[in-house]
């Protein structure tokens, strides 16, 4: 049986007090959505220790939303998975379509950020997915094909059992658009495909999100589908009513 979870990516939203108000909410309404559903929050860094307070003696857990690819030293103005671990995430997101566009985020960087999160005990959300362009020209499974190969591929069988993929397709995030249900489903068992190209029975284990507009409207029938493991959540996750409605759409 695969973790289903649903993880809300804040990006760079919140001040830190709206932040721990945020997740408060999260904690107050949670015990409405099944147990079986895992919650991940991801602040900002600078929210974490106080958000991590906010959510002590609930279940909820807590990640990043990047870190570093090196372990310490003269890196003025990145932090550390062993910061970040410190303060206690379990989770951290790696190669988010934003910090692979704006960042220049490339696969060899993410191959040092990878071992930093195993180093130091955490699990990466790992997030692959085409844009609109290599969407409409049909290169989509080849691009997600590449992103898994070029970093998936080097983690052992060990890393690999601690590893939640999302699939967010960049034309989805934040537009208000969609991939259906069906589309969300091929490309999640393509993927699934691929990890089991390399880890065999494993990549049956292996939680795969779906980001991009995910919100309580259609997450229900986006989580039917037999592929996806659960969300990762942007927008959505800034209201703790509409984050907790995502999960109550587990129906499996
Ligand atoms: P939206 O849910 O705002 O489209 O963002 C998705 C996302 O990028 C989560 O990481």
């Amino acid at each position: 049986m695969r973790k289903k979870i649903v993880a809300g990516n804040w990006k760079m939203n919140t001040l830190p007090a709206e932040g721990v108000e945020l997740a408060k909410g999260v904690v107050a309404g949670r015990g409405e959505v099944c147990s079986c559903v895992n919650f991940i929050v991801c602040p900002p860094f600078t929210h974490l220790s106080m958000v991590a307070e906010a959510l002590k003696g609930s279940d909820i857990e807590l990640g990043a939303q990047n870190c570093a690819a090196e372990a310490k030293g003269a890196y003025t103005g990145e932090v550390a998975a062993s910061m970040i671990a410190a303060l206690g995430c379990k989770y951290v997101i790696l190669g988010h379509s934003e910090r692979r566009q704006y960042y220049g985020e490339t696969s060899a960087t993410l191959n040092k950020k990878m071992e930093q999160a195993y180093a130091n005990g955490l699990t990466p959300i790992y997030c692959v997915g085409e844009n609109l362009e290599e969407r409409e020209a049909g290169k989509h499974f080849d691009v997600v094909k590449a992103q898994i190969e070029e970093v998936v591929y080097n983690l052992t069988e060990e890393q690999f059992k601690n590893l939640v993929i999302a699939y967010e397709p960049v034309w989805a995030i934040g537009t208000g658009k969609t991939a259906t249900a069906d589309q969300a489903q091929e490309i999640h068992a393509y993927i699934r495909k691929v990890l089991a190209e390399k880890f065999g029975a494993a990549a049956a284990e292996c939680p795969i999100l779906y980001g991009g507009s995910c919100k309580p409207a259609n997450a229900a029938e986006i989580f039917a589908k037999e592929d996806v493991d659960g969300g990762l959540i942007g927008g959505a996750a800034l209201k703790a009513a509409d984050f907790l409605a995502i999960g109550k759409g587990f129906q499996k």
